[in-house]
């Protein structure tokens, strides 16, 4: 028998094929099929695009919720190449404050470093060294990260102490070296290099800490390659609003703090309302892009697009922390949306944002396979050091409380905005949403690269070295998908154990 040629031997069904008319596909009702790998996964590409003029090293962006962005997760994410969209659950001066945060941000300076008291004991900074693996510890006299510094303690002054219950007043280095509130940090490594020190405080006229750098911050990650930076070399940063008139002065302000990208943030984002706002953004602030949604539908897309779009944020319904389905009768199953926008928003040359619903790496990889340019998560990014909010325990598990924007919780501070279009129609509310917890997953720093290198064998395995390599076999056919039966997905998850360890990072599925 000769050899079968290529298109004899192809399995599964193109995306256009599995797509039929009148139903709606969850991200786990299909699977891709895998493709010939002849390369690396390390050689697998992110690259991509936000909308029409932010380009992103790798298609992570976090939601504008009140439990997932401020500028330490929008700063984090941008040093790593995704980007963070900023909240608007606050003030026109606090929303603009946070941009300026990140704008300002040189990469190098902790601006919320770990600090003790001076009556914390030596077992205190044992325990913050095997947590987070480093002891060069600013103490503070009242022991919060913004007290006045009156002493340091490193590992020279405790190592070979055997007490570990004296108090740190008695081995702390009280002849300090500090930094004064505004120096470059070009400066501060100079000082760091000169003293000779580990750790340098930097501190305002009364002595209060401000920031810390670190001569392993020095060494180890003076630059991010891949940084999300504009033309200046500051990190970019987006932020919502809603769609509503007296946010014309919100987008101003945050236009004059120099946001990259506006998004106009509506759950249902066909309205005259929002387009009345994309229009008078893009009229007003043509510099900047607008990021328009949220939208599930070809009509809805064509609309928003024509109204000057620079970019579509798709999903209606998907959130891990949403109900409006069941409440409102409205929405659409993620992967379908998806697909459907994708198609028209890639022939009018428009990226698109999946939004919502990605609970574990593979969800990212099909919302990307399915025509996405880059993926929003909520439920991902909640839980990391950077989203706002404390740590607390729960029946000895570490937890970080995670809402959606229309639970009652939250709609109490604002966040209805979302939702009901004007002011006078807050009266009665109707949650689209709730409020609960999730897992403790660590800093940016250790979890995105975990996304990334999960994100890239994916793609290896589906034999696609590149996003816009998967996007043109997407569009011809040549990515193969297949649907999975209610069996086929229980067969395709962990079954049949008696017991087993969840996987790591509070990843669902
Ligand atoms: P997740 O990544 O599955 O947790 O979904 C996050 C997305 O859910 C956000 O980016 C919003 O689009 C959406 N969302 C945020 N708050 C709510 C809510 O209260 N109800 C419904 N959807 C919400």
């Amino acid at each position: 028998m000769g050899r079968a040629n290529e298109g004899d031997l192809r399995d599964g069904l193109s995306a256009a094929e599995l797509f039929v008319p009148g139903e709606g596909v969850a991200y786990d009702d299909f699977i891709v099929l895998p493709g010939h790998i002849d390369f690396h996964f390390q050689d697998v590409e992110l690259s991509t695009r936000f909308t029409r003029r932010v380009p992103l090293r790798l298609p992570f962006v976090s939601s504008p919720m009140d439990t997932v962005t401020e500028h330490a997760m929008a700063i984090g994410l941008a040093c790593l190449g995704g980007l963070g969209v900023l909240h608007y659950n606050n003030s026109v001066a606090e929303q603009a404050e946070e941009v300026r945060k990140v704008k300002r941000y040189e990469n190098g300076f902790i601006t919320r470093p770990v600090v003790l008291g001076p009556q914390q004991k030596i077992k205190d900074v044992d325990e913050i060294k095997a947590r987070y693996g480093f002891s060069g510890i600013p103490i503070t006299e009242d022991g919060t990260v913004h007290g006045r510094v009156i002493g340091i303690v490193t590992n020279r002054d405790i190592e070979f102490e055997p007490d570990r219950e004296r108090s740190l007043s008695e081995v702390m280095t009280r002849d300090l070296v500090t930094g004064k509130a505004g120096i470059t940090l070009r400066q501060a490594y100079d000082l760091l290099r000169s003293s000779k020190k580990g750790k340098i405080p930097i501190v305002d006229e009364a002595g209060r800490l401000v920031s810390l750098v670190s001569r392993r911050d020095m060494v180890k990650r003076r630059d991010y390659p891949d940084a999300t930076k504009d033309s200046r070399g500051q990190l970019r940063v987006a932020a919502a609003i809603s769609t509503r008139d007296e946010d014309r002065e919100r987008a101003s302000a945050l236009v004059e703090a120099g946001v990259d990208v506006i998004v106009v943030d509506a759950a249902q984002g066909d309205s005259v309302y929002e387009l009345r706002m994309l229009e008078w953004l893009k009229a007003t602030y043509p510099q900047v892009d607008v990021m328009a949604g949220n939208v599930v539908t070809q009509a809805q897309c064509a609309r928003l697009i024509d109204a000057g779009a620079d970019g579509l944020r798709i999903g209606m319904g998907p959130g891990s922390i949403c109900t409006t389905q069941g409440t409102m009768a409205v929405g659409r199953a993620q992967a379908t949306a998806v697909f459907q926008s994708a198609r028209l928003a890639r022939a009018r040359g428009v990226p698109l944002i999946a939004d919502g619903g990605v609970a574990q790496i593979g969800h990212i990889a099909k919302a990307l396979a399915l025509g996405a340019s880059s993926v929003m998560m909520g439920y991902m990014f909640a839980g990391t050091e950077e989203s706002p909010g404390e740590y607390f325990y729960e029946n000895g598990v570490r937890l970080k409380r995670y809402r959606g924007m229309a639970s009652l919780e939250a709609m109490a501070r604002g966040g209805e905005k979302r939702y009901v279009t004007k002011a006078d129609d807050r009266k009665i509310k109707v949650a689209q949403g709730v409020a609960g917890s999730v897992l403790d997953k660590g800093p940016l720093e250790t979890y995105v690269p975990y996304l990334v290198q999960g994100l890239r064998q994916s793609l290896q395995d589906m034999g696609v070295r590149s996003l816009a390599l998967l996007h043109e076999q997407l569009e011809s056919g040549a990515l193969r998908l297949e649907r999975r039966s209610h069996a086929a997905q229980i067969e395709g998850g962990v079954h049949g154990l008696y017991s087993y360890t969840e996987s790591q990072l509070g990843m669902r599925g």
